[in-house]
């Protein structure tokens, strides 16, 4: 987490600064901060606690402009989310911003505290700082210095620095946090991805792991983990470089869930053949038909299509399937099966432990496949395979576009294994995969009930718990309807397996706790209606979402219900995301949050 930008420029880089911050405001907004060089040398800064908003406040009363700058937004790690611990951090001879973790902080800090530095903040960074500038008062030049603290820092991060009086210098540095160098003509770039260089170049490198780069403003020396030169390429960039808008939408998220059906519908034209009508992805290096079992890993709202993912490919691919969420997955030394296949699942590609779990089973010897929404991003150049979802930017911190590209990938990706393994009849696929063509259409259809799930959220917006319940692969869909109600709305949620209610959750059931029913008529449906019946037993407050043959089903206990359309269960849990989605949004709003960057929350963790 944190966003990165740096320039080099041959116009005043303050604008630029700030605009490159806002684009990476994803990866936190605790605090944002920047470093120039004034006309003399010396170094400047200009920090504010809170969002980038309060920093251009800030530069407003106290402006600056200067042809050299580093910049930074900020999710805290190490020390509280105040000015003081704002990037860039500086001494008289060094700034620097830091997206990542430095893991010896203490041993090094100690070290500089008895050689007389006085630190200003809690943070880590401040220590890679100050082994910086120790080196450069024991008379190292920048470049030197800077490899001699790199020799010594452990963790994972990314950094940007400047140094005083070197008008034509900007050193940055790449270990397991993400940095792309962006090309321009007499300026250059460094950013933590291309989305935030996009209005200014689109002609970027991707630096790699262990990586220095040296910038001026007419070219980059990249040196490799040993110090060593190094050639990086030099690609072309898709990324626009217009700034995303939330166009008539008053937040992003309600946007992204909008754009739902049109994104759905970009991402299975990619993995459908239009003429057979059956899964064709693209070419994945990988013989589908060789697998014999596949690990998903993912963190968040991903991991939980991940989940669903199980229930199909169990079911109609009979293939053997594990699922687990990557900060668990990449400790907990699996034994990785070469002959099996790893999927990673990710929005942006860049989560640290996802990324961590995927260079795992790599150096194992096993085969990854990347799902991921950004096609520049590390997990999308380190794996073996790629599918790309085509949600298009997501902005919104709650994911909710993304996960259901994810779903339709997932869904084909499950009968692309199928037709492999020769596990259903191509009749039978065929019958799926239209379903499956006919979600964008059907998710149309559910968000003509905006309204009513508007109405549904007055209703519970006052709840302190509410409970989540469904079966098979509405299950995941139940995590993660509680997972988006409490991360936006901060009110405690949980999912449960109906089926594992009376096992501890019915314990909670009173009168006031909403049990919200995810209940689509599939094979499971008069089971899940049991569950509900235990708990409208105790008189909880049930609400309802099912199709119309479902809500046969409702008697006057049921305090709402919500009418989703009738589909092939295949596709369900597909559609069922919206209605969870739209009514958290709707509860957020109406108690006032900050719905497209809730509270300690960052749409990118980068950290572990
Ligand atoms: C953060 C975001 C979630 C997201 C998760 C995984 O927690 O707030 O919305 O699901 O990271 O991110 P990824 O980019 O790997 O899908």
């Amino acid at each position: 987490m944190c966003g990165i930008v740096g320039v080099i420029g041959s116009r005043d880089v303050v604008p630029l600064l700030v605009d490159g911050l806002k684009r990476l405001e994803y990866r936190g907004y605790d605090s944002a901060g920047i470093a120039t060089l004034s006309a003399t040398g010396a170094i400047e800064r200009r920090r504010a606690e809170g969002k980038i908003v309060r920093l251009e406040d800030k530069l407003r009363n106290e402006p600056m402009q200067s042809l050299i700058g580093i910049a930074h937004t900020r999710w805290a790690t190490h020390g509280a989310p105040n000015e003081a611990n704002a990037h860039p951090h500086a001494t008289e001879r060094v700034a620097m911003v830091h997206n990542g973790i430095i893991e010896n902080y203490r041993e090094i800090g100690e070290e500089l505290i008895a050689r007389g530095h006085k630190f200003q903040s809690q943070t880590d960074t401040e220590v890679a700082l100050r082994l910086i500038d120790q080196y450069l008062a024991d008379g190292k030049s920048p470049e030197q210095a800077v490899l001699a603290a790199l020799g010594r820092l452990r963790g994972a991060f990314a950094l940007g620095i400047l140094f005083h009086g070197e008008e034509d210098l900007l050193i940055g540095a790449r270990r397991g946090a993400p940095l792309a160098v962006g090309f321009g003509n007499g300026e250059m770039y460094l950013g933590s991805d291309a989305l935030a260089l996009a209005p200014l170049t689109d002609r970027i490198a991707y630096m790699e792991e262990g990586d220095c780069v040296i910038l001026s403003r007419t070219g980059a020396r990249f040196l490799d983990a040993d110090g060593k030169p190094a050639e990086r390429v030099v690609r072309a960039t898709a990324i626009s470089g217009a700034m995303i808008g939330k166009g008539n939408y008053r937040h992003y998220m309600l946007k992204e869930i909008y754009e739902q059906p049109a994104v759905m519908g970009d991402t299975i034209n990619t993995v459908i053949g239009p003429k057979d009508r059956l899964a064709h992805l693209p070419d994945l290096g990988i013989d589908l038909g060789s697998i014999t079992r596949i690990t998903i890993v993912a963190c968040g709202t991903s991991y939980y299509s991940g989940m669903v993912a199980k229930y199909w490919l169990e079911r109609y691919a009979r293939i053997g399937v594990e699922v687990d969420v990557a900060s668990e997955f990449r400790y907990r030394e699996a034994p990785v099966d070469t002959q099996g296949l790893a999927i990673f699942i990710s929005q942006s590609g860049e989560t640290a432990d996802t990324l961590a779990a995927m260079r795992y089973v790599k150096a194992q010897g096993g085969r990854t496949l990347a799902i991921v929404n950004v096609p520049e991003s590390s997990m999308a150049r380190e794996a073996d395979g790629i599918l790309l979802t085509k949600a298009g930017p997501e902005i919104g911190v709650a994911s909710t576009k993304a996960f259901t590209c994810q779903l339709v990938t997932l869904a084909a990706f499950s009968l692309a294994m199928t037709q492999a393994r020769n596990a259903l009849p191509a009749e039978e696929v065929r019958r799926l995969m239209a379903a499956l063509v006919e979600v964008p259409a059907r998710a149309a259809e559910v968000l003509n009930h905006d309204d009513d799930l508007h109405a549904l959220a007055e209703k519970i917006m006052d709840a302190r718990d509410v409970l989540y319940i469904g079966r098979g692969p509405c299950f995941p869909l139940a995590l993660e309807g509680a997972l988006k109600l409490k991360e936006i709305s901060y009110i405690h949620a949980e999912g449960y397996a109906a089926g594992e209610l009376k096992h501890g959750p019915i314990a909670l059931i009173d009168e006031v706790v909403p049990v919200i029913v995810i209940a689509p008529s599939d094979s499971l449906f008069e089971k899940t209606i049991s569950n509900m019946q235990e708990v409208m037993a105790r008189g909880g407050k049930v609400i309802f979402m099912s199709d119309r043959k479902g809500l046969a089903h409702v008697d006057d206990r049921t305090f709402a219900t919500v009418v989703l359309p009738e589909v092939e269960p295949f596709v369900a849990p597909i559609l069922y995301a919206i209605p969870v989605q739209l009514l958290a949004y709707h509860v957020a709003v109406l108690k006032g949050t900050d719905v497209d960057q809730p509270r300690n929350l960052a749409k990118s963790v980068t950290v572990e």
